[in-house]
């Protein structure tokens, strides 16, 4: 067993994606065997920017569609604890604790805060949305992780999470751990449209879509604006297909298509289906594995269940002593 602790996590957004799996997923397989895994699925961050009703009765599908991606790419459940942060209410008082700790100028300098109030169309920063990056720090304390993988737009949450524990450490004594600021440096994918790809914006491949699904959507993808007949020289470093051949393809046939797009002697169909081709037998065995394990559906069911309870019983003890160093909870 690997006596380091990684944690990561993403908001339920259902089923994953192309970007997710080379931007993440790809890499916790491989890191599951260095350090001891916790995937995080992180509904109460889902509700500093979405909380109807309607987007909170989707989180428990969304959660099991999750794991059961992320099993089907490769992490063993054997390995890893996958759990739902509201699960664990510990996170609440811990980032209570927290919110001390930190200044609203801090916060309000935070780049990805003010991106996420632009995406969610919020006029005004919502009291929650500011704090987004403190339950973060909730998260990855609570768990005493050594290692955070993720990409480099939550790196500075990471740096905060980092000054939040010497803060605290100074003033109730050194029991938190300080989480290591490495941080993967993951290839952002565009969507079909060109933007980044994402669920929300409609432009996602995901892991799970069949292949004549992916052939389709691959078909539509934009290309280089630039190149509007078949003769007309590309430019691939704008095509988004040519990102996702980046991610996909082999170094000596994207060198290929590079010259040929730029030759014009390549052309955007030849380009993409050589593309769907390559996505539908990367991800054959993904799909595979996926339908063997939805024959037996309790199983995600019950990695979350066995997950929270592992989850609960660390974050129960980190409570705990944060509490007792504090000298919190004592009636004199
Ligand atoms: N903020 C992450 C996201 O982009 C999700 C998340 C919540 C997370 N808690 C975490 C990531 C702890 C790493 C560690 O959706
Ligand atoms: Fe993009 Fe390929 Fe068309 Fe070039 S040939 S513009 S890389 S799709």
């Amino acid at each position: 067993m690997p006596t380091k602790r990684m944690l990561t996590g993403d908001r339920p957004t259902g089923k994953l994606h192309v970007g997710h799996y080379v931007g993440s997923i790809k890499n916790r397989v491989e890191l599951q065997h260095e350090y001891e895994s916790f995937f995080i699925i992180a509904d109460l961050h889902m509700l500093t920017t979405k909380n109807s009703k309607e987007d909170i009765a989707e989180v428990p599908a969304n959660a099991r569609m999750m794991v059961l991606d992320s099993l089907a790419a490769g992490i063993e459940p054997e390995l890893a604890t996958f759990y739902l942060q509201s699960a664990i209410p510990e996170v609440c008082e811990i980032n209570t604790i927290f919110q001390n700790l930190v200044t609203v100028p801090r916060l309000e300098r935070m780049p990805s805060l003010k991106e996420m109030a632009r995406d969610a169309k919020k006029e005004e920063m919502p009291y929650g949305l500011l704090g987004y990056p403190v339950l973060q720090a909730a998260d990855i304390v609570l768990y005493a992780a050594d290692f955070v993988p993720v990409g480099e737009d939550q790196l500075p949450h990471i740096e905060l999470t980092r000054e939040i524990v010497r803060r605290f450490n100074q003033l109730y004594g050194p029991v938190l751990v300080e989480p290591a600021a490495r941080t993967t440096r993951i290839a952002r994918l565009p969507g079909t449209d060109g933007r980044k790809m994402s669920k929300s914006y409609g432009n996602a491949i995901d892991l799970a879509d069949p292949p004549e699904t992916m052939t389709a959507k691959i078909s539509k993808m934009m290309t280089d604006p630039a190149r509007a007949r078949r003769y007309d020289p590309g430019n691939p470093d704008v095509c988004p297909v040519f990102a996702l051949h980046r991610a996909f393809t082999p170094e000596a046939r994207i060198a290929e298509i590079d010259a040929g797009c730029r030759s014009a002697a390549l052309g955007c169909v030849d380009c993409k289906s050589d593309l769907s081709a390559r996505l539908r037998d990367r991800f054959a065995p993904f799909q595979d594995r996926r339908r063997e394990i939805l024959k037996s559906p309790d199983v995600v069911r019950d990695v979350l269940a066995d997950g929270a309870k592992r989850a609960r019983a660390v974050a129960s003890a980190t409570l705990e002593a944060a509490r007792q160093a504090m000298g919190l909870g004592h009636a004199r």
